[in-house]
């Protein structure tokens, strides 16, 4: 086993980044794949989402940034924990990921930290899923460099598409100093099917990037901000409903390309 490591990055907030990285590892382990999630955003809303809140977490993904040490199996063992009633495993946030920049400046081979600690943890795991912060800095570059694809979650409006130029142009200019060029899928969200305006551009996401757009699409769901009030997923609160189902596809989807 060598786990696929995702990141789901877009830099623009509430574009359902954190509810795709939590509800995409519940139906991949709903299909029997070993999931790990790591919080990689200083504002930790996946950490407390699943009720691991940061200021009672014994560990973090800080803590992979400022080991003195390479980071073992045992030190992956020590950090991992499992969020009650869930199906897959994380890896909690900390407010203190935002000093992190300041914090490196001078460490060498500060983009690879991220994919030197994955590589032993890798045989533990199917998939390995970022949930990164909304803007550019040093942990967003550490995600990019350790995946093996880019999941862009796009919000169906216009303004979204919008920036989505702004995004491409980025990992453009990121692919030219990473180690391999990362490939990139796009995934439209919170779609409403009785919006003319979210069919315009739905079409034109499809037209503009062909096949790097999920086939799936994420409908709006209220179930959504049920599970999180919760602090659930959409398979707790109710396994029928057209977001469980739409991740569920996604799922699919995904383990296809492998
Ligand atoms: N498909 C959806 N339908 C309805 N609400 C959604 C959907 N996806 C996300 N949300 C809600 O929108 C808000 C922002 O989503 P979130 O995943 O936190 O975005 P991000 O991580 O990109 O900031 C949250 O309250 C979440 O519950
Ligand atoms: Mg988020």
């Amino acid at each position: 086993m060598s786990a696929k490591v995702l990141a789901i990055a877009n830099q623009k907030g509430g574009v359902g980044k954190t509810t795709t990285a939590l509800t995409l590892a519940a139906a991949l382990g709903r299909r029997g794949m070993k999931v790990l999630v790591l919080d990689l955003d200083p504002h930790c809303c996946a950490s407390v989402h699943v009720r691991l809140y940061p200021e009672e977490a014994h560990a973090s993904v800080l803590d992979i940034f400022t080991s003195k040490d390479a980071i073992s199996s045992d030190f992956w063992a020590q950090i991992i924990q499992r969020p009650d009633g869930l199906n897959f495993d994380m890896v909690p946030a900390k407010t203190q990921l935002s000093d992190l920049e300041a914090d490196l400046k001078e460490r060498k081979g500060k983009g690879s930290i991220l994919r030197n600690a994955v590589a032993s943890v890798r045989d533990r795991y199917d998939f390995i899923l970022f949930d990164c912060p909304p803007h550019l800095g040093i942990l967003l570059v550490n995600a990019l460099v350790a995946s093996d694809l880019l999941i862009i979650p796009i919000q169906t409006d216009f303004l979204a598409v919008h920036g989505l130029k702004l995004l491409v142009d980025t990992l453009k200019v990121l692919n030219k100093v990473l180690p391999k060029p990362l490939e990139f899928k796009a995934l439209a969200t919170m779609y409403d099917r009785r919006a003319n305006a979210c069919e315009r551009v739905l079409r034109l996401l499809h037209n503009k990037m062909g096949p790097q757009v999920f086939s799936t699409v994420i409908g709006l769901d209220t179930k959504f901000r049920e599970a999180s009030g919760q602090g659930t997923v959409i398979y707790t609160v109710d396994q029928s409903s057209r977001g469980a189902k739409a991740y569920e596809s996604l799922a699919e989807e995904i383990i296809a390309l492998w």
